[in-house]
């Protein structure tokens, strides 16, 4: 099977396309990028409106040129499969029509894909994994803890009640005069600082069920920095955000832990726990995982840094996987900004 999938939903326009036969294996053999950080940083975040205007401009170009990378024709392809939401609805829009052109055009199949359950389902293209797992699913728009029993299958166990934690990175990130994306320039200032200077709180630590939240510790962030006596200086901005990060590496290790729990006795046993997402690409993050993991049996997976944040492979994925159930979408589909994994149609 080969797919060519497009990812539209937020900042970042891209294409790919992924083979997946018995010979001569599993491969992506395109996968192109192209990321809107330079028109939205002045802004500090994505504006919609740029990032709709974006798509619509470079999508077409990228197709191209993930087709002529891929050394394949439009012929060869068994699918064409796009975002179908949850995101910003301007780009979302952007990627499906474009998605459906080429499908009629070209006689094949269209897949509306859950950029969720692309998240979801990436281990599966990296590491063969078998279904059932644990996914934990953090970037910069979500936070959740889900169940993932099969391809379409998903039981959430918790989710945040206020922000995301990418979005946490990036506001502290920005309360503290470090740019856009927050998350890996606080991971930077973090290596230098203090992770004990400030007393940040750890929210939902030793709460009961899975639930996250992250504006209380935004919140005293914010305190933090105007109680200061002088300006902000480089080493009270390393040191908050080592602190910051100390206190998010905290959350991390105990509602995973207590979501682990509740998958082995509804599972009968450990299996993985999966980690995606932008976030992921945090390294004192996923160390703090991979020990939480270990300690309670399960096989700790992060795919590679640039498969965890948005790319198409994992849509061309995803498409594969729905192809072979035979769960294609119709040319009418009309694309869902929000679009809970639950609401998934499964096998
Ligand atoms: O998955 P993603 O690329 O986009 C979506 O939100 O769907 O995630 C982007 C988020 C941003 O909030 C960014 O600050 C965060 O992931 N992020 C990180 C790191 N790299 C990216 N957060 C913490 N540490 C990082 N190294
Ligand atoms: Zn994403």
């Amino acid at each position: 099977m080969i797919v060519l999938g497009i990812e539209t939903s937020c900042d970042e326009t891209a294409a790919s396309v992924v083979e997946d036969h018995a010979e001569p294996g599993r491969r992506i053999r395109a996968d192109v990028v192209l990321s809107q950080l330079d028109e939205h940083a002045p802004h500090g975040g994505v504006v919609p409106e740029i990032a709709a205007r974006a798509h619509l401009q470079h999508l077409d170009g990228l197709v191209a040129r993930a087709m002529r990378d891929s050394g394949i024709g439009f012929d060869q392809l068994d699918a064409v499969a796009a975002t179908g939401g949850p995101g910003l609805i301007g780009g979302v829009i952007v990627g499906v029509m474009t998605a459906k052109a080429i499908a009629a055009a070209v006689g094949k199949p269209f897949l509306a894909i859950n950029h969720l359950e692309a998240h979801a389902l990436t281990a599966r293209m990296t590491d063969d994994l078998p279904f059932p797992y644990l996914l934990l699913l953090v970037s910069g728009g979500h936070c959740q803890l889900v169940a993932v029993d099969g391809v379409g299958t998903y039981r959430r166990y918790g989710t945040t009640v206020d922000d995301a934690v990418g979005e946490a990175f990036d506001k502290v990130a920005k309360l503290i005069g470090l740019p856009y994306p927050g998350g890996p320039a606080i991971e930077r200032a973090a290596v230098t600082g203090d992770p004990a200077r400030f007393a940040f709180p750890r929210p939902m630590k030793g709460r009961p069920g899975c639930d996250f939240s992250f504006s209380g510790l935004k919140t005293a962030v914010r305190h933090a920095v105007a109680a200061l006596p002088e300006k902000l200086s480089e080493r009270d901005r390393d040191d908050v955000a080592a602190s910051f990060q100390r206190a998010v590496a905290e959350v991390l290790a105990d509602r995973p832990r207590r979501a682990m729990t509740r998958f082995t006795d509804e599972h009968g046993a450990p299996t993985a726990l999966v980690v995606a997402g932008g976030v992921a690409a945090n390294r004192q993050l996923r160390a703090v995982l991979t020990a939480t993991a270990e300690r309670e049996g399960f096989r700790f997976t992060a795919p590679p840094p640039a498969l965890c944040t948005d790319n198409a492979a994992m849509i061309a994925w995803a498409g594969i996987e729905r192809l072979r159930l035979g769960l294609t979408d119709r040319l009418d589909f009309a694309p869902r900004p929000r679009w809970p994994l639950e609401e998934m149609r499964g096998a």
